[in-house]
């Protein structure tokens, strides 16, 4: 007991305080991410030497294939994948839009997300926006198909709960089957929307998952599969949170959303 004091009271402060400057995980190419304060947008830019120049090709590139893709994606506002240029200035984007949103509202969010990515990820090759209900991600690596787990964002709902293991017992089974009908799904949408009463508290956990719908059935099943043990960490005792990678994420939350 003493020895993990010792580790509360002297060593988390140290890592709260590194944190910031800590590299981002081993292999990982993209930096941690940030949201703005009501968390309705989340994005991540590609790290320090990921970088383009002001004048570079791969800046035009980027410019015109991010400023067409909210009228380009009224073909198909629920999944957008594009690419433009030629190696080693080829950029790839693909944007997805959360399944249950109405189509005018996903270029509403392409829109905004494209906006905050081209004034927050200045020069950086690679980024990921995690809005509410859209996700946009542009990389000079092919992306299209790809499974990629990282960058993963952790974002945990204020409001605290006093049941946590009684949530829990009722959100992973859900997550598990909402897991299972995304992955399912079909090549422009890979997306479940559903509900589970805690018993007792007779309180309401309502939850949605999401894959970028260009993976195929085993990857999305994967990427969920592996963010749902992440719950406990991220969001255990709360009523809400969210885990989000850049081929899947997983909400919940005690009121619908
Ligand atoms: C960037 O490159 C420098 C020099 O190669 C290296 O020391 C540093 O760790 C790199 N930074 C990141 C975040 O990868
Ligand atoms: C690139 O241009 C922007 C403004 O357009 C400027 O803020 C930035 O400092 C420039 N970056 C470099 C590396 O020149
Ligand atoms: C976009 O997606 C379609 C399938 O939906 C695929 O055939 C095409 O190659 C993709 N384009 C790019 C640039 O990745
Ligand atoms: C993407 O950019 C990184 C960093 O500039 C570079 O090392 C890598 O070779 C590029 N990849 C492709 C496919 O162009
Ligand atoms: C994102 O960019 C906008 C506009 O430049 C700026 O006001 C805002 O502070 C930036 N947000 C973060 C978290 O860097
Ligand atoms: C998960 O699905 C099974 C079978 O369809 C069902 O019996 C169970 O109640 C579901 N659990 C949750 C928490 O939704
Ligand atoms: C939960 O709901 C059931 C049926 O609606 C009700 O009978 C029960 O009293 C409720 N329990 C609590 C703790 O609110
Ligand atoms: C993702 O799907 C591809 C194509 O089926 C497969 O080759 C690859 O192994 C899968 N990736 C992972 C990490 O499972
Ligand atoms: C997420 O959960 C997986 C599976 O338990 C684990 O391997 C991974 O380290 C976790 N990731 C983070 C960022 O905590």
């Amino acid at each position: 007991m003493g020895s993990s004091r010792l580790l509360i009271f002297f060593i988390l402060p140290i890592l709260l305080v590194l944190d910031p400057l800590a590299p981002a995980i081993v292999g990982d190419h993209i930096s941690d991410g940030v949201c703005t304060r009501i968390a309705d947008y989340c994005w991540s830019c590609s790290n320090t030497n990921n970088t383009f120049n002001n004048g570079s090709i791969y800046k035009q590139n980027l410019n015109t294939l991010l400023s067409s893709l909210p009228s380009n994606a009224q073909i198909n506002p629920r999944f957008y994948n594009s690419s433009l240029g030629q190696a080693p200035d080829k950029v790839n984007a693909i944007a997805v839009c959360r399944g249950d949103v109405a189509l005018k509202d996903c270029l509403t969010c392409f829109s905004n997300s494209v906006s905050i990515l081209l004034q927050n990820c200045t020069n950086k090759k690679e980024a990921i926006i995690w809005a509410e209900r859209c996700t946009v991600r542009y990389s000079n690596i092919s992306i299209f198909g790809v499974l990629e787990y990282e960058p993963v964002k952790f974002v945990p709902s204020p409001n605290k709960i006093s049941n946590a293991e009684q949530y829990k017992q009722v959100r992973d089974p859900l997550f598990g089957n909402l897991s299972e009908k995304a992955a399912a799904g079909n090549s422009v949408l890979k997306f479940a929307a559903g509900n589970a009463l805690v018993p007792l508290t007779n309180q309401t956990i309502y939850a949605t998952v999401q894959c970028s719908p260009d993976l195929n059935k085993q990857n999305c099943s994967d990427c969920l599969q592996e963010s749902i043990p992440n719950i406990t960490e991220c969001c255990g005792g709360v009523g809400g949170g969210r885990v989000l990678r850049p081929s899947c994420y997983l909400r919940f939350e005690s009121n619908p959303f």
